[in-house]
């Protein structure tokens, strides 16, 4: 939400910022802008839209050369996304540039108080304010450090702030409240961004940031001190990813890129998780066996397709552990006042590690001394540095703006820790550990075989061209796909879609079904439990009202097509792991029929990818 920009060094900071911008853009694409020092003032420029509008306007009007730079690509919270709105905001006198990411809860107090010392504001944002008062304070003679040391004293909400002042192009000045900023470290050139693919063309080495910290960044030099002065220390870290992985690769989208990087991204997920007698371990754990023997509930908490992996990972806990899950929404979590004790594991799975809602939601379950443990891909951010433990996913960089690779390698998180728990409580034996993790190991080579069929899928999507809404019915773990399939058409081709557990449509979103109504039908595997049996009654209910059934079944499953209009195989797996390749199918049949719609996957409209305000 927001991307934010930082460099000082040797080279044209237009280039460096506008390409740290390029590689942000995921976060909001609303406007952007860009601001230089220049001969003691700032040369700034900013477009409503996406990046391609800034890199229109500054090839019109070319920048002066500067190697000092911030930059900004923005998800509107105050103020429309148009051009006076678009960050950079500059003080009144034209020194200071200020991006910002996050909201001042307080701005329009503040603003009161400029406005009546005579301020004339342009925007509508709470940014400009800021980028005021840093003004006046460098103006009254403190450094930028200083300035924004003060200034940030008057502050409150959550905010990244990146300052540049234009009579002082030796640094830049960020400072962070509960918004994401990392520093990228150069030889010669020091870099700030809201995450590391902003600075990822040019190094690999970067530096965690605390809570409440300002970094004053020059070329040679980098100085951490806390909101209160006092000096600190950020985390180094190096970034196991490199440019490669932040580029399409031939696709047309990030998003189909990163939906064919899946079964990479599911083995490098499982990659060294069983010691030498094959247990398994969990490195990041932080979380001792006896505290997790102790634990009698496990509350889960995330937001949108996070939410569903958690939904998965309900069934899969329960069923090898025996420990009672919730799952609960991250914005309704706290204010609910949730009953946690000490044996309560809050288990937080956050794709980006800087979602608001979650972040705010492990905050509260700390207060009530409960252990939190984070499921994230992405190393340095804030959720896991948080939590009391972490499992790191490792998809590598999501970049298209709906979350494939993602969610999948959350699947496979939440499935170690059930085994995990169930080998610390003793609920599984070691072979049956194994027995799962051989089965876990298969799925690669299965999300494979399911890709190998993309064409039939693309074919489905283009005959749903004009299909104004579409359902998704799943049972037991398939009910939670059938949410993520209805989401992600949703996010990306803007229809009406919506998931429901087929036992339920009986119970009222039955009245829905109309002739040629097309109904994603996600069948469990045949088993013992008449799960498979069941959901063919629920198919059934459907069709004979008219829907037209899209069935994902078990390839050999010849019970279904009687009832199926179309039929998409499935490999056999058994049905906990099964939204591991059921996902497969919904994904890339939403990317698709976007894609011939005209729509933009990457950046679905609305939408953007790090939803850090609440
Ligand atoms: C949908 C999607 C979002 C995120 C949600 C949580 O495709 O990507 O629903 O899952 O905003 O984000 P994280 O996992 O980063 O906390």
């Amino acid at each position: 939400m927001c991307g934010i920009v930082g460099y000082v060094g040797s080279k044209q900071a237009q280039d460096v910022v506008v390409e740290g911008l390029r590689r942000l853009e995921y976060r909001g694409y609303d406007s952007a802008g860009v601001a230089l020092a220049h001969e003691g003032s700032i040369a700034s420029e900013k477009r409503a839209g996406k990046l391609a509008n800034l890199e229109r306007a500054i090839a019109e009007h070319p920048l002066p050369a500067s190697t000092t730079g911030i930059g900004h690509t923005r998800w509107a919270t105050h103020g429309a996304p148009n051009d006076v709105n678009a960050h950079p905001h500059l003080g009144a006198e034209g020194r200071l540039a200020v991006v910002h990411n996050g909201i001042i809860e307080n701005f329009a107090q503040l603003r009161t108080e400029l406005e009546a010392a005579g301020h004339a504001l342009k925007s509508e944002t709470d940014t400009e304010v800021a980028a005021h008062l840093l003004e006046l304070e460098v103006v009254a003679g403190h450094d930028l450090t200083d300035a924004m040391q003060r200034v940030c004293q008057r502050l409150k909400g959550a905010f990244t702030l990146v300052a540049l002042d234009g009579k002082d192009p030796s640094r830049v000045v960020a400072a962070r409240r509960n918004s994401p900023l990392v520093v990228g470290l150069g030889e010669g050139e020091n870099f700030l961004g809201s995450d590391v693919a902003a600075f990822i063309d040019h190094t690999r080495e970067a530096l965690e940031l605390g809570q409440d910290q300002i970094v004053t960044i020059t070329a040679d030099d980098v100085q951490i001190i806390g909101f209160d002065g006092t000096p600190a220390m950020g985390k180094q870290y190096h970034v196991d990813w490199d440019i490669t992985a932040a580029e399409k690769d031939g696709h047309d989208w990030f998003m189909r890129k990163e939906i064919f990087e899946q079964p990479r991204a599911v083995a490098d997920s499982l990659l060294g998780r069983r010691n030498a007698s094959g247990l398994l371990e969990l490195d990041e754990m932080r979380l001792d066996d006896s505290e997790l023997r102790d634990i009698d509930r496990i509350i889960i908490i995330a937001a949108g397709t996070s939410y569903y992996a958690g939904m998965v990972a309900k069934y899969a806990i329960e069923h090898w552990t025996r420990v009672s899950v919730e799952v609960e929404l991250a914005s309704e979590f706290r204010y609910r006042d949730p009953i946690l004790t000490r044996s309560t594991l809050v288990v937080a799975i956050s794709q980006s590690g800087e979602t608001a809602d979650t972040l705010q939601a492990i905050r509260h379950a700390r207060t009530q001394r409960s252990k939190v443990l984070s499921i994230c891909n992405t190393n340095g951010s804030t959720i896991p540095r948080e939590s009391d433990g972490v499992i790191y996913t490792y998809a590598g960089p999501e970049i298209g703006v709906a979350s494939t690779k993602g969610y999948v390698t959350q699947l496979v998180a939440c499935y170690l820790l059930a085994l995990y728990l169930a080998q610390v409580k003793g609920t599984f034996f070691g072979d049956e550990i194994h027995h799962v993790m051989d089965q876990l190991d298969e799925i690669p080579q299965h999300i494979e075989s399911v890709l190998a069929e993309a064409d039939q899928i693309y074919k489905i999507a283009r005959e749903h061209v004009d299909a104004t809404s579409v359902l998704f019915l799943g049972r037991h773990a398939g009910y939670p796909v059938a949410l993520e399939g209805a989401l992600k058409l949703k996010e990306l081709a803007y229809i009406h879609a919506e998931g429901f557990a087929a036992g339920e449509i009986k119970h009222g979103p039955i009245a829905l079904i109309e002739p040629g109504l097309p109904v994603f039908c996600i069948v469990p595997p045949r088993g013992r439990d008449h799960l498979h049996d069941k959901m063919l009654s629920g198919i059934q209910e459907v069709r004979t009202r008219g829907a037209r059934t899209i069935c994902l079944a078990e390839l050999d499953d010849e019970t279904i097509a009687p009832y199926a209009d179309t039929l998409i195989g499935l490999p056999k797996v058994p049905v906990l792991l099964q939204p591991l390749v059921a996902v497969i199918p919904l994904q890339l049949f939403a990317c698709e029929l976007a894609t011939v719609m005209g729509h933009d996957v990457d950046q679905p409209r609305n939408l953007a990818k790090s939803v850090t305000v609440e």
